[in-house]
């Protein structure tokens, strides 16, 4: 291998100091307990694709539960053990996490012999991985902290900005890889190798893709949604003809794309606009990705995704509404504050972007963002109890009242505490009285 690049200059570059610092520790205990502990995979590949990523993947050649446990008393940090796996993973405080895999040591020198540590473990751990660029790993051990070890031409095809696999039964092993090259390809603007190119389609071709499990194949799709801009991935999915995977009749096309850019102005409209509100984003794309089906392909899709029925309905359901609410209520003139509530209302935020979308007319986004802005948490300042303080009896009767003093307020027919006793005391005197006078 000659002599190793030593990327200690990157890391002091790009990493916090505390990082750098937990991986001199990492090193420091693997040393201690004779065993060797590497950095690698995503972690090391954006470390020199200078791209911000503390998910840090831990490799021992070692026992890599024993090398956990110790870390975590040493630290008083909690390590989650998966003993049939030989990983663990390291929980600190701050809710960061590292990995911990063990390279398994299955190398004897004669027979019954100990076991020999050796490279040989980490670089065949390395193997077993799904591209070159993943291969990478940086060595943590106090003598050697820093060094780049580098198997499988990884930083070659970083340079070249290239998405290969280390050999040719890649995808016939694991068919998700297709759609990580993709994602990977699109998120770095990279270009698959054209040897691995031609092994996804042939994976394809094979139907390799159809025989995958529904959650996991749900889960690439996931991951795909989740990137910072996740068209590109869709049209390479178009052009390798993994769309199909999911359903024969989903197309990559033009209006797919408007759709596609429609979802990314909302998205960023809403983070904006309402910054510490969740948002699911990947789920408005997830919708507008199906929209065009029919029901029944629709049902085909979720069916081969496994989604569980509860969510099926709610799929169904938010299409259904989204579709009557523009076929019908939003071609009402002037609807009232209230009226926009109880039609906005049942949505969740991802479902009321996913409106936006489907809307042609700049009118509907507009009452969208009025609902949001103004409307979505408005409240009334009487509840339960001070109706029972009122002398109404308990039961199904408070939601009908609140409920109507909530109409009230959003369209601004009472402003303080004060009015609404007043809104309340005359809309409903009769009942009022029976209740004081049973
Ligand atoms: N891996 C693989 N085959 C898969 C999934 C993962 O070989 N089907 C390997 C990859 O080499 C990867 C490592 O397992 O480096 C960890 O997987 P993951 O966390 O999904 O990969 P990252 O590269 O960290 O991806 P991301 O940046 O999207 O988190």
């Amino acid at each position: 291998l000659g002599r190793r690049k030593n990327v200690t200059g990157v890391m002091a570059e790009q990493l916090p100091r505390d990082v750098i610092q937990l991986l001199k520790d990492f090193g420091e205990l693997a040393e201690g307990l004779g065993y060797k502990a590497y950095a690698v995979g995503g972690f090391i590949r954006d470390l020199l694709l200078r791209r911000s990523n503390l998910d840090i993947d831990i490799v021992v050649e070692g026992d890599g539960i024993r090398f956990a446990r110790a870390f975590a008393e040493k630290y008083g940090v909690r390590a989650r053990c998966h003993k049939k796996f030989n990983t663990a993973v390291l929980i600190f405080p701050d809710g960061l996490k590292v990995d911990v895999a063990t390279a398994r040591l299955e190398y004897y020198q004669y027979p019954a012999a100990l076991p020999v540590v050796q490279f040989g473990s980490l670089k065949m751990d390395l193997y077993r991985r799904d591209f070159t660029i993943n291969t990478l790993a940086v060595a943590l051990n106090p003598e050697e902290f820093g060094e780049l070890i580098d198997f499988f031409g990884g930083q070659k095809d970083i340079k070249d900005k290239a998405v290969r696999v280390l050999h040719n039964l890649s995808f016939v092993e694991d068919p998700t890889r297709i759609l990580r090259a993709v994602r990977f390809e699109q998120r770095f603007s990279f270009k698959v190798g054209k040897q691995t190119a031609g092994l996804m389609r042939n994976t394809v071709k094979m139907g390799l893709l159809s025989k995958l499990g529904g959650h996991r194949l749900f889960h690439e799709l996931q991951q795909i949604l989740m990137e910072e801009d996740p068209l590109p991935a869709i049209r390479r999915m178009g052009e390798f003809e993994l769309l199909a995977a999911f359903h024969p009749s989903l197309r990559y096309d033009a209006h797919m794309q408007a759709l596609f850019a429609r979802v990314k102005e909302v998205i960023s409209w809403y983070e904006l606009s309402f910054l510490d509100e969740p948002l699911e984003s990947w789920w408005v794309y997830f919708l507008v990705l199906f929209s065009r089906l029919s029901r029944k392909e629709l049902k085909q899709v979720l069916d081969r995704l496994e989604i569980p029925l509860s969510r099926q309905e709610r799929i169904v359901w938010t299409y259904n509404r989204v579709d009557h609410l523009l076929g019908t209520f939003f071609r009402l003139p002037d609807p009232r504050p209230s009226d926009i509530y109880r039609a906005l209302q049942p949505f969740r935020p991802e479902e009321l972007l996913f409106l936006m979308v489907q809307a042609t007319c700049e009118d509907v986004r507009r009452i969208v963002s009025h609902y949001c802005h103004r409307y979505r948490h408005v409240q009334t300042e009487l509840k339960g109890r001070d109706l029972k303080a009122m002398g109404f009896p308990p039961g199904p009767l408070y939601s009908r009242i609140l409920n109507d003093l909530l109409d009230a307020r959003l369209n601004g027919q009472v402003r303080s505490r004060a009015e609404e006793l007043e809104f309340v005391k005359a809309r409903w005197p009769v009942l009022e009285k029976a209740s004081n006078g049973s």
